[in-house]
């Protein structure tokens, strides 16, 4: 992997250290480039009309669905790829289109962020049980509290494959497996582990894949919802481009994404999506992987090694599979806002602070002000790891 070459097309980066990708990733020329190019060359829209501009859009607009489809593996005719805005659009699209019933089971976990949460806990009016996995302190939930849960007829089991407050990884594999012997359909939140890892639905088995494209080199406004061909799932919108017929008193869904779609879509968004899939594609998924496991890394050991650091999420220590890049920590007399933007003042760095859309896990974890995050994406270096363990050593000293 070629990382000044990659830097390159990242003009900003000359400018600041961004760790902060976990909440949204910066995006590269080539994919601003696409994005241009459909409001210069052939802005038109998608799915209705016949000239030669809204041919390309929609031809290029398709294409990119497919692109994403064959990301995840879920390409060929396996299911269905739909564009959304974002990861939380995609879950809610599953938990409305659903249709519950009194006494019907959804299993949850307390390391999800707000998107995988509260559209289930909403469910909770409709009679439906919600169960929610406590994880221990690193945020690793025991599968076999998995088990337990979804052995009491839990009919869907949503869980994020990579926390996005403590970077742990979940056994969504071993999770899938649980869920076919169960009978329940498996929901896999992917926002932070699509963009950063090979990724395949054939091999986590699972129903339904959300993730934003947003975290993964896109524009703003490209979230995909992928699921399993046979899922019945109402579209969350009736209107304009879904339907194939229509009159007073009914009307007939197009089948494929379109039926999912209504109303004119975010082109551009989905071209540029299609464009960033193309960029990490050529980079190399494992080439991703491999470069954000070496900073990850370098930066736990030395994170571990200063005082008054401390890590939360499996440490340096913690195995290969188990942890993404996201890295959580605190700094001794410093609350969480305090170190970010010291970080920021000393060194241009940005990292996030806070309780990360995740209430309900710092409340479980007693960290009332949360903490900090860096986040580490393709685009990072050795040398911008190195002056964020030396700046935040400086202020460690300091307390
Ligand atoms: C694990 C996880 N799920 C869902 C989301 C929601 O993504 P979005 O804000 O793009 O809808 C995020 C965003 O940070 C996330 O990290």
């Amino acid at each position: 992997m070629d990382i000044e070459r990659i830097r390159e097309d990242f003009p900003i980066l000359r400018d600041l250290i961004y760790l902060d990708s976990a909440s949204t990733s910066l995006t590269p020329e080539p994919v601003l480039q696409a994005v241009l190019e459909y409001y210069r060359r052939y802005k038109s829209n998608v799915g209705r009309g016949v000239y030669r501009t809204a041919q390309i859009a929609d031809q290029r607009y398709r294409e990119a669905h497919r692109k994403a489809a064959n990301f995840i593996g879920g390409g060929g005719g396996e299911g269905l790829t739909i564009f959304t805005r974002n990861a939380t659009e995609s879950i809610n699209i599953v938990s409305r289109g659903l249709k519950w019933k009194k006494g019907d089971k959804i299993v949850t976990t307390l390391v999800e962020h707000h998107s995988n949460l509260l559209p289930w806990i909403r469910q909770r009016e409709a009679g439906v049980e919600i169960e929610i996995i406590k994880p221990d302190r690193e945020g690793r939930i025991d599968l076999a509290d998995m088990e337990r849960a979804a052995e009491k007829g839990a009919r869907l089991v949503s869980v994020s494959h990579v926390s996005n407050a403590l970077g742990v990884a979940l056994p969504v594999k071993e999770i899938g497996k649980i869920c076919r012997e169960q009978g329940a359909a498996f929901l896999v939140d992917g926002a932070q582990s699509v963009p950063h890892m090979p990724f395949d639905v054939k091999d986590i088995d699972c129903d339904f894949l959300c993730f934003s494209g947003h975290k993964m080199l896109a524009p703003m406004g490209a979230g995909v919802l992928w699921m399993r061909s046979g899922e019945e799932i109402e579209p969350l919108l009736t209107g304009g481009g879904m339907v194939q017929d229509a009159d007073e008193g009914s009307y007939e869904i197009k089948k494929g994404y379109e039926g999912y779609e209504a109303g004119t879509p975010d082109i551009s968004a989905g071209i540029g999506l299609g464009s960033a899939l193309d960029y990490l594609r050529n980079v190399g998924m494992d080439e991703v992987r491999s470069h954000e496991e070496r900073l990850t890394n370098r930066l736990l050991e030395g994170l571990e090694g200063i005082n008054g650091v401390h890590v939360y999420g499996p440490g340096a220590a913690g195995g290969k599979e188990e942890r993404s890049g996201v890295v959580s920590f605190g700094v001794e007399g410093f609350l969480p806002h305090e170190v970010a933007l010291m970080l920021d003042q000393a060194s241009g760095i940005c990292v996030r602070s806070g309780h990360h859309c995740c209430i309900p896990l710092m409340k479980h974890l007693g960290l009332k002000y949360g903490t900090v995050r860096a986040s580490i994406y393709l685009y990072n270096t050795a040398t911008e790891i190195d002056k964020l363990l030396s700046t935040l050593e400086k202020m460690a000293r300091m307390a």
